[in-house]
């Protein structure tokens, strides 16, 4: 077995024989000596062969036996820097062909390349480094949540379909025309786990979504899933909030609990999107009464204009760009304006009199301004991800501390344009408010949520509420959806008998371990924390799957 690793011999081992196995990571000829990086997981040894042996190359795998010895020429940057091996004997365990690509962290290579050898990729030390980070993250929640007298539960995998609005993926079953579904979260199953008295439960939970992929998002994907009887909002907020300091501790990082509270509305009005990145301003500006007396009249018109601005003077190609963010989130009307040295663009060309307006109302003087008249969802939703792609541009953000930040009060519904009616904003098992009881299945559009999610520098990282615990709420909230008798029988009525035998209250959340592992490790994509993802697409290239199904006579 393997007894020392190769990022743990010090000036204290001079002298000590000792026994080193790893990769190849480099190889250097100098006169009648070979220099060889010895890498594995912990980090690189400098090895010195003087007796001329076999060839080996990059990546092959060494046994070498060896004296500690301390190095002429020593390296700071490595934390066995002080020292090297003089090799006595060496054994190669097995050989590298060439590789696909080069084994260091920054690379050229195509993600593809890279995917269809992942287990390749992994060993580069960054790569490595993250799968650590989310070791030592899923770790340290286990222990903080077990100190709480929280129970790990396994719920199972092989399922009926869980309503988070997402496609299901299905598991043939022998039983012709039968299939199971694969969760897309354990909400069923850790609230029914209330039910059974268990009060503190969590689960680090595989789920399955088959929905498009983005960088933040993976049809497999890990939850932290919590779930907490007799406990409110706040309850579940004040031990996130814990866990988090406590995590971030054990990563060598700080957070300052507790985090900020913004309001949903506040949060659309202010940033544009229900998840803002609070770590820059850039806010969003109400201008609509402005243009009510316009001569332009695309924003006379518009129910809502809103500006944001920027100190910065952007280039055409950038404004180019973000007409193109602005079409992608549905709206057409992007103008822009310039004070620099002159007044320039459209706006000074077509609304000269509101600009002046704006200019003393806002106190501007300088910079660019990104005007959008659209409905209030469009015109919301296009400056919020104008917002996002403008620090895409400024990196307002480098070097900023992480800012956790949960957004409360939600609508319990909202309105899908595509399916013509109102869907629940979390699940249908989030309770309304106190306020919203008695008329949320005819007020849909007022409705209020016991719901609240927590953000990460500007991404959704979780989102939980407090849950329907009394059977009728529960039948009026499947009927509201559109579900009638029979259906929400035939789909919940499991779940609905268990409402009859002693619920407790409950409330609980559940957070995106990949998306949160990403934000730990700036990395670019959720792809890189998942030790073996799917491609954007989907698709395990590796593998190669999914594979067509074929019948077996
Ligand atoms: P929700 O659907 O908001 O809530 O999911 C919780 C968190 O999971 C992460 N997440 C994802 N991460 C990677 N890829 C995906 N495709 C993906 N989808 C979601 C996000 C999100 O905030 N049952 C409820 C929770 C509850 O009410 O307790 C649920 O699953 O970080």
């Amino acid at each position: 077995m393997k007894i020392l690793n190769n990022g743990q011999l010090t000036i204290l081992d001079i002298d000590k024989k000792v026994t080193l196995y790893g990769f190849v990571a480099n190889k250097r000829k100098m006169g009648k000596l070979i220099f060889v990086d010895l890498r594995d997981r912990w980090g690189i040894t400098q090895l010195v062969i003087k007796n001329k042996i076999k060839n080996f190359s990059k990546e092959s795998i060494l046994k070498v036996v060896g004296k500690v010895k301390e190095r002429k020429d020593k390296n700071p940057n490595l934390k066995t820097g002080e020292i090297e091996i003089i090799v006595e004997n060496i054994e190669i365990l097995s050989f590298a062909k060439q590789l696909p690509f080069i084994i260091q962290d920054e690379l050229e290579a195509k993600e593809d390349t890279r995917m269809h050898h992942r287990y390749l990729d992994l060993r580069r030390p960054i790569i490595t480094n993250k799968i650590v980070i989310r070791h030592k993250f899923n770790k340290a929640i286990r222990y903080f949540l077990d100190n709480l007298d929280f129970l790990e539960i396994e719920t199972p995998s092989l399922s009926k379909p869980t309503p988070e609005g997402a496609r299901d993926f299905l598991v043939l079953t022998r039983k012709k025309d039968h299939f199971f579904a694969l969760p897309q979260s354990p909400q069923i199953y850790k609230q029914l786990l209330m039910c059974s008295g268990f009060e503190k439960y969590f689960q680090i939970a595989k789920v399955f979504r088959d929905e498009d992929s983005r960088k933040d998002r993976q049809p497999e994907f890990t939850q932290l899933d919590l779930e907490m009887s007799y406990a409110n909002e706040e309850d579940v907020q004040k031990i996130i909030e814990k866990m988090f300091k406590f995590v971030f501790k054990k990563l060598n990082k700080e957070i300052k609990i507790p985090f900020k509270r913004i309001n949903y509305l506040e949060a659309i009005e202010k940033y544009g999107v229900d998840s803002p990145d609070i770590r820059f301003e850039c806010f969003l500006y109400e201008v609509t009464k402005m243009f009510r007396n316009s001569s332009f009249n695309l924003f006379k018109n518009s129910s809502s204009v809103k500006f944001i601005h920027c100190y910065e003077i952007l280039t055409k190609k950038q404004i180019l760009q973000l007409k193109e963010v602005a079409m992608k989130n549905g709206s057409k009307n992007l103008i822009w304006g310039f004070i620099d040295n002159n007044y320039e663009g459209p706006a000074y060309k077509f609304f000269k009199n509101e600009m002046k307006l704006i200019e003393k109302k806002f106190n501007l003087n300088k910079g660019t301004f990104l005007f959008i008249g659209d409905n209030y969802k469009l015109t919301t939703k296009s400056l919020g991800a104008i917002r996002i792609k403008l620090n895409e541009f400024f990196n307002w953000t480098k070097n900023k501390n992480d800012e956790l930040v949960w957004i409360l009060n939600w609508p319990l519904f909202e309105y899908d344009e595509n399916l013509k009616k109102y869907i629940p904003s979390h699940h249908p098992f989030t309770s309304p408010t106190k306020d919203s009881i008695k008329d949320f299945d005819l007020n849909k559009n007022k409705a209020k949520a016991r719901a609240y999610d927590i953000v990460m520098n500007g991404y959704e990282i979780g989102s939980g509420s407090v849950r329907i615990s009394n059977l009728e709420i529960q039948k009026r909230m499947f009927e509201a959806i559109g579900l009638n008798k029979q259906e929400y029988n035939q789909k919940f009525g499991f779940f609905l008998e268990s409402f009859n035998y002693g619920f407790p209250p409950h409330a609980g959340i559940a957070l995106g371990i990949d998306r949160i592992v990403m934000l730990l490790t700036n990395s670019k994509s959720i792809r890189e924390v998942i030790a073996f993802p799917k491609n954007p697409n989907g698709i395990a290239v590796m593998e190669k799957s999914p594979t067509k199904i074929i019948e077996k006579n």
